[in-house]
């Protein structure tokens, strides 16, 4: 292909930066055009799209966040809208396109291509790690260190007060954050939609623990396992033990993408331009055991990615 765009799309996430720095420095190395669509698929429907150039994508690999913007879009999940996107997309000569986001923007990215007219290959760009077929998501580990961060500070405090300190993470119906920041963190007990938990269990053990000697307690609740303030509310009341709830919402999302998340994203970004360039479609490039991996578009938006059942067992043995 002579020109390709590349979009961001959804939840912003470290390193969509990078990724996109990477597919428009391939392209022009390859000297194909390459267009930048603004704001997702609302930006699309809008015709705001625009040539990128070498030039254009400096000084962003260490930005956090997209500086093509990102949007949710109402209008893309309806045929129509998806038709006047795919018309923009053509009247600038584009001929393939480069999505990067998380499930719900690939899932666009699916029914787009259903339409035909152009070859479409998606890259996972989400801090909630919960895109199916790929072990690594562009932004999950800089998220994951911005929680754990936060996890150390909040000991300290817990710790001087002998408080419970319940911290609600991100995620999704995902508790891939939760699980990973708090087996890092040291947490005691760590909540997640993917496996059963008895809160009335877990405060008889807390108040077991406190009576035995303990100073305190750190509890990560995965948002998709409930709501922090909740949970904690009625853990202070059925533990009589002072209890508060940090809820670390979108800080979560921010931030300068880590080294693996610069680095991954660079080399999935030249993956996939070089692939759409080629002429390749429906393909989504991610990461297992350390290799670059080709998903099915279909297979990774038709399956749900589950947590790894040994870092459930393993959070509770080291709890
Ligand atoms: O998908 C990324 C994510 O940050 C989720 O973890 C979270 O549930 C959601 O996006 C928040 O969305 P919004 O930024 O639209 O409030």
């Amino acid at each position: 292909l002579k020109s390709i765009a590349v979009l961001t799309s959804g939840g912003d996430s470290p390193g969509m930066n990078a990724a996109t720095r990477a597919v428009v420095r391939t392209a022009a190395f390859e000297g194909v055009k390459v267009w930048g669509i603004y704001n997702g698929y609302q930006g699309m429907i809008d015709d705001e799209i625009h040539e990128l150039t070498s030039r254009s994508v400096s000084d962003v690999i260490q930005r956090g966040g997209t500086f093509l913007g990102t949007a949710r879009s109402d209008e893309f999940r309806t045929e129509a809208g998806r038709k006047k996107a795919l018309e923009n997309l053509k009247s600038h000569g584009i001929e393939g396109l480069v999505i990067i986001g998380g499930d719900g923007s690939l899932t666009g990215g699916s029914l787009l291509s259903k339409l035909g007219g152009m070859p479409i290959v998606g890259l996972p760009g989400t801090i909630d790690n919960d895109v199916w077929g790929t072990d690594y998501t562009i932004g999950a580990d800089t998220a994951v260190n911005t929680i754990l961060d936060a996890i150390n500070k909040l000991r300290d405090t817990a710790s001087s007060h002998r408080r419970i300190i319940v911290i609600e993470v991100m995620g999704r119906k995902s508790g891939w954050l939760a699980m990973m920041s708090g087996i890092a963190g040291g947490a005691e007990y760590i909540l997640v939609p993917e496996a059963k938990f008895d809160l009335d269990q877990i405060c008889r053990e807390l108040k077991e623990s406190y009576t035995d000697g303990r100073r305190y307690s750190i509890i990560v609740v995965a948002e998709g396992a409930g709501n922090g303030i909740e949970i904690g509310k009625q853990i202070g009341a059925k533990t009589g033990i002072d209890t508060r709830v940090s809820v670390l919402g979108h800080i979560q999302r921010g931030g300068s993408p880590s080294v693996e998340d610069r680095l991954k994203a660079s080399i999935l970004g030249e993956r996939a331009a070089l692939a759409v360039i080629s002429g390749v479609s429906n393909v989504v490039f991610g990461f297992n055991s350390g290799k670059v991996v080709s998903i099915d578009l279909f297979d990774s938006v038709n399956n749900t990615k589950t947590l790894d059942p040994e870092l459930v067992r393993l959070a509770r043995v080291l709890a």
